[in-house]
């Protein structure tokens, strides 16, 4: 079977991307295609698109999109149709998607709800002769668009809402329920209602016509109290139509075979070149396990935990480096380790792409102690880099990667590394456990090619949305 779905996200790679979302957004499309689904992409045109789109011919209006007009221009980006929705009293500001220099933008529930209002106006009337069969929503951004199709009518369209962290729920004060063209009778727990207000997110999740999330393990952790974050109840209610599919990786992108110096599986040659290029550009000498860091520094991905394990690790032999941004205390710690570890340590505050190539090409093994983890990408650039993941057992870390263990090594399967509970402990014994490993080099190469040869690629997970679809659509 094969049919048609239009995509709706805030963010979305090359264009705009301020973590995993935007890959997954950027490569579902191509993904996709193999098998016979066509997806377009409707995102907002954010001021720095603005020159890129410039010619682009508007394919879509709106008078009056919430005190101001708004227009879809169509274009192709990286072999992806892409919609970008014009609305500059919403989107031509400074900063980034959610927020400006003073911090979230203030009208953030409307920009997002006029996202979502005009992706459900496209899915149900058509665009240019381009009808979809299916709306799928991502986060709470979009939330509000599988709601619009439910009470404003679906003109037969289905939808799917995915969601990719649900830290995140797009709340608004109840008063706004009008102003965001939402009917009266969906201000109720069963639906739309939230600790008094409104959440975008719920709305999708109690409107939608399946729900997924981007690992099988968050699928069932978000049922419970502890991951769920409020949203447990409204989760579990609607079990029979939530599944799990976990991302794959642009392996188009994530190849060591591309990277310079190349290396792959079979000729660890460049790996070890750029493992000496990489100590050279940070100044470090690391005897042992060099590990690397390319996160959002927040609570999420246990940043925390590091000032209390690395002391043992750096003593043991290991090495770090720290690529990321966010919290300020969070950076400030990464900061203090590396001055405390001259030659051992070393942070980068920042976004930076092509470092994030080097520091996985480069790396023994890669950190990923997160709380909670919906998917998580960079566990599965270090399995195909052979930078070793150590990662705490939650979400999509406990779904990708097989830890070391008498069993798992003995029957040759093992991957990486895990641990659980996330705390210090738990952590500092995954680091002894991973300087042990890299003592034995022999083990240690046996690991190194079972991760390379650990499948994260696309295939598996657009053949289980397509699925997902037919099934909608049958
Ligand atoms: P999340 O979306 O929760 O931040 P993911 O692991 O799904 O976590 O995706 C994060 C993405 O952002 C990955 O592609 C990762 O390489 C990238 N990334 C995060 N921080 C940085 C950084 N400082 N520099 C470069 N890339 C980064
Ligand atoms: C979210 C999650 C991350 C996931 C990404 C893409 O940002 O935090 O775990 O990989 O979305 O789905």
């Amino acid at each position: 079977m094969s049919g048609r779905v239009l995509s709706v996200a805030s963010e979305c790679v090359p264009l705009v991307k301020t973590g995993g979302l935007a890959d997954v957004v950027g490569a579902l499309p191509g993904a996709l295609a193999a098998t016979g689904w066509e997806m377009r992409v409707l995102m907002p045109r954010y001021r720095s698109l603005l020159a890129q789109s410039a010619g682009w011919p508007v394919v879509w209006d709106e008078a009056d999109l919430w005190g101001g007009p708004g227009r879809v221009l169509a274009g192709e980006v990286a072999g992806v149709r892409m919609l970008l929705l014009d609305a500059p009293h919403l989107f031509d500001r400074d900063g980034g998607p959610y927020s400006g220099p003073l911090g979230d933008h203030p009208d953030n529930a409307v920009r997002f709800a006029a996202l979502s209002w005009v992706a459900a106006r496209i899915a149900r009337e058509g665009l240019d002769g381009w009808k979809p069969d299916v709306l799928h929503a991502h986060d709470w951004q979009a939330g509000l668009a599988p709601a619009y199709l439910a009470y404003g009518g679906s003109g037969g369209v289905k939808s799917v809402l995915t969601v990719h962290n649900i830290a995140f729920q797009g709340w608004a004060p109840a008063h706004m329920l009008g102003i965001l063209r939402l009917p009266g009778h969906a201000f109720h727990p069963d639906a739309l209602e939230y600790y008094g207000g409104i959440s975008s997110l719920k709305a999708g999740l109690v409107t939608a016509d399946r729900i997924t999330t981007v690992s099988p393990t968050y699928a069932a952790e978000l049922m419970r109290p502890e991951f769920g974050m409020g949203l447990q109840g409204v989760i579990a209610a609607r079990a029979s139509v939530v599944s799990g599919i976990l991302n794959g990786v642009d392996t188009g992108v994530w190849s060591p075979e591309a990277e310079d110096p190349p290396f792959g599986p079979k000729a660890m040659a460049g790996k070890a070149a750029a493992r000496a290029a990489l100590c050279a550009e940070f100044g470090l000498e690391v005897p042992g396990p060099l590990a690397i860091v390319v996160s959002r520094l927040t609570d999420q991905k246990g940043i925390d935990l590091l000032p209390a394990v690395i002391p043992d690790f750096v003593l043991g032999g290991g090495g770090l480096v720290v690529l990321g941004s966010g919290d300020p205390t969070l950076e400030g710690a990464c900061r203090t380790l590396a001055a405390r570890f001259p030659g051992r340590v070393a942070t980068r505050i920042g976004y930076d792409e092509a470092m994030s190539h080097r520091l996985f090409a480069g790396a023994d093994a890669v950190l990923v102690p997160s709380r909670f983890e919906p998917c998580g990408l960079t566990q599965m650039y270090g399995l195909r880099y052979g930078a070793l993941p150590v990662v705490a057992l939650v979400g999509g870390l406990a779904d990708t990667v097989i830890g070391a263990s008498p069993a798992t090594l003995a029957a040759g399967v093992a991957t990486g590394v895990t641990f659980h509970p996330v705390d210090t402990l738990g952590f500092g014994q995954a680091l002894t456990q991973l300087l042990a490993l890299h003592a034995q080099p022999k083990l240690w190469t046996r690991l190194r090619s079972n991760a390379m040869g650990h499948p994260v690629g696309w295939e598996t997970s657009a053949a289980a949305y397509a699925s997902l679809y037919e099934g909608l659509c049958a």
